[in-house]
């Protein structure tokens, strides 16, 4: 029996009884699903709650949950929420405390009812429901199992009806042959970055190096991306901690997952920013980034002592290639103990005077933590205090988990604990009165564990620095360990435990680690996060091993180790846009790559790529060949040009980090975000876009002085050689000359672009004039174009329109056959006429002809001090010489000889 009330506006339609009533399910196992038997339907219109029932027993993964409830509920205009759970009895949910699940504010800026773009359909029996954009008709998720018809008249059963146990759960959705889905990371793909028919997507953090390809890495985002025909996209989440496989079979996928609840959300888009800018509402939006951590970093494991550090920034500064922070891996530390500086390496005095130093010199330091706390040492005050405090995880003999990693035997902090937080910020606030670094690196938070098994047993004698395991620990072996449905782990670990802690370690409110492994990088990233506020009182910088959902509101994130190949290079673009696209714009690889001797020719190229991350980090292995840019002639020139480009381009990149923060927008898209409706962007995995403007088109082979790459259509010019050259595309693939000492970045039409002076540190840049670029069409006589530009002092928690705290401006640009004219729009100016900003240049790139008149605010320009100059090759004018205040608004328009017409 089954009830439907009045849905008001919303109407939950009944979808296609028929189909379903005439419906075959071919015996799987795993029954036939569930059936409606009652609904009930919110007074506020938004939603209803219909109870389920499983129509046929099951034993294959364990006993169905009989009876479940799901909830619909449409949050906005652009959600829908979609749970269903256990009707009875309470289960495994993620933790608001790390993912918030914000409610979407009012985005109809007409201030007009809501209407929602998608609705939520539903069948009763069997059950199943679909997701449907309005304003076409068009399905964009239906789990309805159904018998389709093959081209031969064929029936075969498309997937099984959904199934809800204690540690199975599986769904699917039925997809059409023109969608293309990204996502269902981490994981490095050669296959590029849409999701490839046939593949199954396991999502489970694991202490595995990324130079692995097609296994599941460090982070779990049960997350896509799903782009139909025209380039109208949609995102779905599943917001779930369990460890999953996702299989993509083409015409559909299907989750499973062995625990939790099915906590769909829907996100309607239509365009790819769209998508980005609501999910991201729900699950935070991206943390800012501190302006300096934009700059270049340069790490290694195996820096020896403090004063290889200081030969390390010396030498930067001697090739003049810039260099922003200096980073330490866990060399600097005492036995590998957090909190600590090795006595003899890393004296705490010398540390700390040599961090000053850079602090003086405009640099930064940032220094790595593991979570493992070392129990071996009686005089190891971090982990007495956490003794006391009690805030380490535990075992099923409640007693606290023993692991090893490099400090030898450890305990975990549990981060979930609001007293391990608290003692986690008063280590932190400790040493850094000891040394008084900028930002934390905190890795191997899966959370990674040498040893396999629950009680392990310490004999007393510690061997740190030793990665395998001997300790002497329990076979695992509970329902936990391993449970009736296995993930498809093709990496080198067979079960969800190895590697890593136990499934039956505890939190301190009884949470298991069966439920939250996937969260452990997550919750670490909030302690951490809330630490470095706490303790600085400035805006935090933190770089991530272990991500999730809801991770880029806390930290950045590199894509862990790659080894020194032309492959891993050219893998690491697909996997920095995946990592974007799930709302961590701040993600770079290792440049020139961790693992393994790199190449004089591979480091060159690397540099130039590596140039144009969002984070930009030269990183190497311990043992290996010296990797650093000035080490080669070659290198130093290559990283002197695209880093001295990346510097110019600081101002771009970091009103990027503002749109990210707003509205999710990744900083490195795919070249789809910005040309949705040309098909032919959405297969390119080796361009990328900084913004909606700039296109990079790097090398990824050895031996070769071209590239191929795709340009969507309109006029790009070439930012790299000052605008020397342009590509005119209908929309085609070009080669383009890809000499040693040169990569490809290109500027659309369409783009202002705002650029300073390139300087060895971004300290010194943000005092720099300014240059406006402004891109119209070479081929159209009329053309429009528009950019903004944030600015604030860099460093602040908030980075926020604020008067007198930062300044915000639009710009746009319109060109006729004979005039043009550049307005700004100043939204709040204070910040940068206190700091006495101004534009010197403006370079009007595609211009009608060379200019013969010049006016700002109205008043005809004849100061002795400002020229132009008119290139008929670009074509283009470059005006020089301005003092234009970027805090005030100003209009520059500008009249010229068109080669058709004279003035
Ligand atoms: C630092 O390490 C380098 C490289 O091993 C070594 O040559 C140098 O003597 C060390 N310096 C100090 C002060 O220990
Ligand atoms: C703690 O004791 C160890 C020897 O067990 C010693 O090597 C280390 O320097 C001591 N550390 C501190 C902080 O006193
Ligand atoms: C943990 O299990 C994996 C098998 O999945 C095995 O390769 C590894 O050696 C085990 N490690 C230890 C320390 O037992
Ligand atoms: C620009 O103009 C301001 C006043 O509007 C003046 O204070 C400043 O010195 C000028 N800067 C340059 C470089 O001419």
């Amino acid at each position: 029996m089954w009830r439907r009330g009045s849905m008001g506006m919303l109407m939950w339609q009944l979808l296609s009884l028929v189909v379903a009533a005439s419906c075959v399910i071919v015996a799987s196992g795993l029954g036939q699903g569930q059936r409606v038997t009652s609904v009930y339907d919110f007074p506020d219109g938004r939603g209803f709650r219909a109870d389920l029932e499983v129509i046929e027993h099951t034993e294959l993964y364990g006993a169905d949950v009989n009876e479940l409830s799901m909830t619909v509920r449409v949050e906005g205009q652009f959600r829908v929420r979609v749970q269903i759970t256990d009707r009875n009895t309470d289960r495994w949910e993620v933790p608001r405390s790390l993912v918030p699940r914000n409610e979407p504010k009012n985005s109809n800026r007409l201030g007009l009812p809501q209407e929602a773009l998608i609705k939520l359909t539903y069948t009763t029996n069997p059950f199943g429901f679909a997701v449907t954009r309005i304003a076409n008709n068009e399905v964009l998720f239906n789990s309805t199992p159904s018998v389709r018809t093959s081209l031969e008249g064929v029936e075969s059963p498309s997937f099984n009806s959904m199934v809800f146990k204690d540690q199975y759960l599986e769904i699917s959705t039925h997809l059409p042959g023109s969608a293309t889905l990204f996502g269902l990371g981490e994981s490095t793909r050669p296959d590029g970055l849409p999701l490839v028919k046939g593949k199954t997507y396991t999502l489970w953090a694991t202490d595995i190096g990324a130079m692995n390809v097609n296994t599941d890495l460090y982070g779990a985002y049960p997350y896509y991306i799903d782009v139909r025909a025209g380039g109208l996209t949609h995102g779905v989440l599943l917001l779930n901690s369990n460890g999953m496989d996702i299989k993509y079979g083409g015409d559909f996928l299907t989750w499973h997952v062995i625990g939790g609840t099915f906590d769909f959300y829907f996100f309607a888009g239509p365009t790819p920013l769209d998508v980005l800018d609501q999910y991201t509402e729900l699950v935070g939006r991206p943390a800012p980034m501190p302006y300096w951590s934009f700059g270049f970093h340069q790490c290694r494991w195996g820096y020896k002592n403090v004063s290889e550090l200081k030969y390390v920034v010396e030498s930067f500064k001697k090739a003049q290639i810039p260099l922003d922070t200096m980073w330490n891996d866990i060399d600097y530390m005492e036995n590998y103990l957090d909190f600590t500086a090795d006595a003899v390496n890393y004296p705490e005095d010398q540390l700390k005077s040599f961090v000053e130093d850079l602090h003086a010199n405009g640099q930064h330091y940032v220094m790595i933590l593991d979570p493992g706390i070392s129990m071996a040492y009686e005089n190891y005050s971090t982990f007495q205090r956490g003794l006391e405090q009690d805030i380490f995880l535990k075992d099923d003999d409640d007693k606290n988990f023993l692991a090893q990693v490099w400090p030898g035997p450890v305990y975990f902090p549990d981060f979930l604990n609001p007293k391990g937080k608290e003692w986690w910020t008063n280590e932190v606030s400790m040493f850094h009165e000891k040394v008084p670094f900028d930002g934390l690196w905190i890795d191997m938070n899966e959370v990674s564990n040498f040893c396999n098994g629950s009680q392990c047993k310490f004999n007393g004698v510690i061997y740190p620095n030793h990665n395998e395991c001997y300790l002497e620990c329990k076979k695992p072996g509970s329902q936990w360990d391993e449970p009736p449905y296995k993930i498809v782990r093709q990496g080198a670990y067979e079960n969800i435990g190895d590697k890593t802690i136990a499934m039956t370690v505890r939190h301190f409110d009884g949470t298991m680690e069966y439920n939250a492994h996937n969260l452990y990088g997550l919750s670490e990233s909030v302690a951490t996060n809330d630490a470095l506020r706490i303790t600085r009182n400035k805006r935090p910088f933190i770089l991530a091993r272990s991500t999730f959902v809801g991770s880029g509101a806390q930290t950045a994130h590199w894509t862990g180790d790659n080894a020194a190949t032309f492959k891993d290079l050219e893998y690491s673009i697909a996997s920095m846009l995946n990592t974007g696209m799930v709302g961590l714009p701040m993600v770079g690889a290792d440049i020139c790559g961790f693992a393994d001797d790199t190449t004089e020719e591979l480091c060159n190229r690397w540099m130039q790529l590596g140039a144009f991350y969002p984070f930009s980090r030269n990183h190497n292995t311990f043992g290996a060949t010296p990797q650093e840019p000035y080490v080669w002639e070659q290198v130093a020139a290559s990283s002197r040009a695209a880093l001295g480009l990346r510097y110019r381009l600081l101002p771009h990149l970091y009103s990027l980090m503002f749109e990210a923060h707003n509205r999710g927008a990744p900083i490195a898209r795919p070249l789809f975000f910005a040309f949705p409706e040309d098909a032919e962007t959405l297969t390119v995995s080796k361009q990328f876009m900084l913004g909606s403007g700039v296109m990079i088109t790097p090398v990824t082979l050895p031996k070769v002085t071209t590239v191929n790459g795709y340009f969507p259509k309109g006029t790009w010019y070439n930012l790299f050689n000052n605008f020397a050259t342009k590509v005119e595309s209908k929309g085609e693939y070009v080669d383009l000359d890809a000499p040693l000492d040169s990569i490809n970045v290109h500027l659309h039409e369409g783009t202002i672009l705002p650029m300073q002076e390139s300087r060895l540190t971004s300290t010194e840049v943000m005092k720099t004039p300014f240059t406006l670029v402004v891109a119209f069409s070479a081929s159209k006589p009329a053309g429009y174009a528009r950019g903004k530009l944030f600015i604030d002092n860099g460093d602040d928690v908030e980075m926020v329109i604020r008067k007198g705290r930062s300044t915000f401006v639009r710009f746009v640009g319109q060109q006729s056959e004979q005039r043009g004219v550049l307005s700004s729009k100043v939204v709040s100016g204070d910040y940068a006429a206190k700091e006495k900003l101004f534009i010197q240049t403006v370079i009007i790139l595609g211009a009608n002809g060379a200019p013969t008149a010049l006016r700002i605010n109205g008043e005809l320009v004849d100061s002795s001090s400002v020229t132009s100059s008119y290139d008929s090759a670009t074509p283009s004018i470059k005006i020089s010489g301005l003092n234009l205040s970027v805090g005030s608004e100003f209009e520059l328009q500008w009249t010229t000889k068109s080669s058709h017409s004279t003035v």
